[in-house]
């Protein structure tokens, strides 16, 4: 389904509501971290490096929105045990999740698989996808604390259909369909649901690096495509489950 990219959010619409975002100090992830906190939502924001998380923070906080949380982690190296701290912090912290957006990702290489670096092979699959696997497990009991939680898995055309090339990127996202996918059919008598989310081309530093000739200002700003994902996180959206959603252009 194609949800339209431009969406007014209420000032209060996410008062006292907590919302994990990953990858949360630039890219999709900040502008996604923003609209929230102008909404009022607590932003738990998930990065692997403090120091850029808190550079992130100081934007949010000098914007007047409401303040964050920091929480560095690293996904490629992080461990159950990790996890289990982050579960336990969040429920004695707040007692419930409200939702969980996993957008961190990395690109990998462009490649054919014949060719394809396996220890690049083996990070693009544990960030993009057994990383989000993990998370997601160890949050779903906060997450069903909630009276209307819900999951966001950050997809790709390139997961919905295969083009040479895109190796472990692409093969990452058709996994987290698949995770999505299975997922919200177990989670359906909930008050959880899940979705994947295809917000198309954005002007990021991943953009620029898959395709570094193209003229950058055709390509619209992440602020252009968040206050479509924040509109699907709110409770004033419908309630859908197990959709393939993609954000206009
Ligand atoms: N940009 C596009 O055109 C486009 C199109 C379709 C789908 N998407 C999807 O949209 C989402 C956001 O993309 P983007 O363009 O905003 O990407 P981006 O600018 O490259 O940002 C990626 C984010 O992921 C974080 N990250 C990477 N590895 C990590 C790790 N090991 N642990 C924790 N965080 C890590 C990065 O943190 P650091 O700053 O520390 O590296 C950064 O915050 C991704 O899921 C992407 O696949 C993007």
């Amino acid at each position: 389904m194609i949800v339209a990219r431009k969406h007014n959010i209420n000032k209060d619409e996410f008062d006292g509501k907590v919302v994990l975002v990953t990858g949360a100090n630039r890219g999709l992830g900040l502008a996604i971290t923003m609209d929230l906190a102008r909404a009022g939502a607590t932003v738990i924001m998930l990065g692997r490096d403090l120091g850029s998380l808190e550079y992130a923070y100081d934007e949010v906080v000098d914007a007047g929105l409401t303040e964050p949380i920091l929480y560095p982690l690293d996904l490629e190296g992080a461990t159950p045990e990790n996890y289990q701290e982050l579960q336990d912090n969040l429920l004695s912290q707040f007692g419930k999740l409200d939702g969980l957006v996993h957008n961190a990702s990395i690109l990998g290489t462009q490649m054919p698989i014949e060719q394809y670096d396996i220890k690049l092979w083996y990070s693009t699959l544990q960030i993009n996808l057994s990383a989000p696997f993990m998370l997601t497990q160890f949050l779903v009991p906060a997450l069903l604390k909630s009276e209307d939680a819900r999951i966001i898995f950050m997809s790709s055309t390139v997961g919905r259909e295969a083009r040479a090339y895109w190796g472990a990127y692409s093969v990452s996202k058709f996994g987290i369909e698949g995770l999505a996918k299975t997922l919200s059919e177990e989670l359906e008598k909930t008050k959880i649901s899940v979705n994947t989310v295809n917000p198309g081309k954005m002007r990021t530093e991943m953009r620029r690096t898959a395709y570094p000739a193209e003229d950058s200002s055709t390509v619209p700003l992440p602020e252009e495509k968040s206050k479509a994902i924040v509109y699907l996180l709110s409770t004033s959206s419908p309630k859908i489950n197990g959709e393939q959603i993609t954000i206009s252009d």
